[in-house]
């Protein structure tokens, strides 16, 4: 499908975002192998979060009628008229998962081989999930997941005990599960997803297990485990677990989440619109983004209302800012703005200068190259914009109009249409249905704030 995008009106109002990504991964996997009844609401219903739960489906045969039963109703938005998340947000609040499980005996060996899609979050999760299950599991992706780096999760699973074999660094995943011992891990690499897994394998794990990481990455599982009464102890870089452990069922509500959130203050702050984000979670390790807004003059009030399972939620508040200002990124914050650079580099591109994202490297084994589509992208809507080694070098002075290619990534399709709401003419985004991978119904609901944007194909 590809949307065409008119400038020219403010977008703005009150919304409630879909509910986090990461913590509705996170969440799931811990509900389907609690003891007891878990109730959780406002589950992402991303296709990144439906692969997930298929693959639970599989894994946790006594549970697969609740999850499919979640999982078939309502059915992917369809970007043309967005229903399912309009600006009353009815469907968020009826929207409840129960699940009963019976601990982490209730994982089976499964009968097929899982499909994570296009999830790396998915497949790097599940890894540690089964690692210490007595059986063998195999995690398939798509096109673009397939060709992910994967060592940096078998590494680690494997020192603990784990038998893990993945095909020239990539997926497949092969994981045979067996006893596994805690282990001190420093990554080389920070990585959130590979912190998880290895949390979550150290639940079933003899011993204590440490991560230490030298640049800290979003803290959705520490959190978790600390709100279910899990032996963690947060002790500055490091996150020491105690296995084994097991958690008892827990309810809870999922916050919005906050890089969705950007998506739709970007487009607030580059047309001149007021835009309140209810509900939208708040943890600092997810708020870099705001402050790298404030750097670039646009103001972002945050009001904490209260906690869901260890995480804060509240409101973001945005209005209309003055000139937009060039923004230098450095290396070191980058894990903590990784899903927000496509976006941040979209703003950029409106700033009255040269913004620069540095040490991005990373971006380039993401669902795309990010860099490159991103710097193709820009470029493609009229601006400037270059890769230089791994950093992204973005020119400044808005956009004229064009066409930008997502590359079937979801993130880039959301930044290039936020970018082009404020081009000085029309322009057209590609693919755009990939936006359903994080935020399904992204295009209506921008439609529903004001945005001229016509969805065909
Ligand atoms: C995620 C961590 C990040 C992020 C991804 C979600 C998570 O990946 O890009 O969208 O939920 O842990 P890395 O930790 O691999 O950088």
């Amino acid at each position: 499908m590809r949307a065409r995008l008119t400038p020219g009106t403010p977008i703005g109002g009150e919304v409630r975002v879909p509910g986090d990504k990461s913590i509705s991964h996170r969440w799931l996997l811990m509900a389907a192998t609690a003891t007891g009844a878990s109730r959780i609401e406002g589950l992402s219903r991303s296709l990144d979060t439906r692969s997930t739960i298929s693959c639970l489906a599989e894994l946790v045969p006594s549970a697969r009628p609740a999850l499919e039963a979640w999982a078939s109703s309502p059915s992917v938005t369809d970007e043309r008229d967005g229903s399912t998340w309009n600006r009353e947000a009815s469907t968020l609040d009826l929207d409840t998962l129960d699940l009963r499980a019976e601990g982490r005996r209730s994982l089976q060996r499964p009968e097929r081989d899982l499909d994570c899609g296009n999830s790396g979050t998915t497949m790097r999760l599940v890894a540690g999930l089964v690692s210490p299950s007595p059986f063998e599991t195999v995690l398939r992706g798509d096109q673009s997941l397939s060709g992910r780096p994967m060592e940096r999760v078998a590494d680690p699973l494997r020192r603990m005990g784990a038998d893990v074999t993945i095909q020239d660094g990539h997926p497949p995943v092969t994981i045979r599960g067996s006893a596994l011992r805690g282990i001190r891990f420093e990554p080389d690499l920070p990585s959130a997803q590979v912190k998880g897994a290895v949390l979550l394998a150290a639940l079933a794990a003899e011993g204590p297990t440490t991560v230490s990481e030298r640049v800290p990455t979003r803290d959705h599982t520490e959190r978790l485990l600390l709100a279910l009464g899990a032996p963690v102890r947060p002790n500055g870089p490091d996150v020491i677990l105690e296995g084994p452990f097991q958690h008892e069922g827990f309810r809870g509500a999922v916050p919005g989440d906050p890089s969705s959130a950007a998506f739709l203050l970007g487009a607030a702050a580059l047309t001149g619109g007021h835009l309140t984000v209810l509900g939208v979670g708040l943890n600092p390790t997810r708020l870099r983004v705001l402050d790298v807004f404030g750097r670039m003059g646009l103001e972002v009030e945050v009001e904490v209302e209260g906690q869901e399972v260890g995480e804060p939620v509240g409101t973001m508040r945005i209005g209309p800012g003055g000139v937009l200002r060039p923004v230098r990124v450095e290396g070191s914050e980058l894990p903590l703005v990784i899903d927000e650079v496509p976006l941040l580099a979209a703003v950029a591109a409106h700033a009255d200068g040269p913004s620069r994202f540095e040490g991005a490297g990373e971006l380039r084994v993401k669902e795309s190259d990010r860099l490159a589509v991103l710097a193709e992208g820009i470029r493609g809507l009229g601006g400037e914009a270059a890769e230089d080694g791994d950093d992204l070098v973005v020119g400044g002075g808005g956009l004229a109009g064009g066409s930008a290619r997502s590359s079937g990534d979801h993130r880039m399709a959301m930044a290039f249409a936020v970018s082009a709401l404020a081009a000085r003419s029309p322009s057209e985004i590609d693919a755009v249905e990939y936006a359903a991978i994080s935020f399904p119904g992204f295009f209506g609901l921008l439609r529903s704030l004001g945005a001229d944007i016509e969805v065909s194909g």
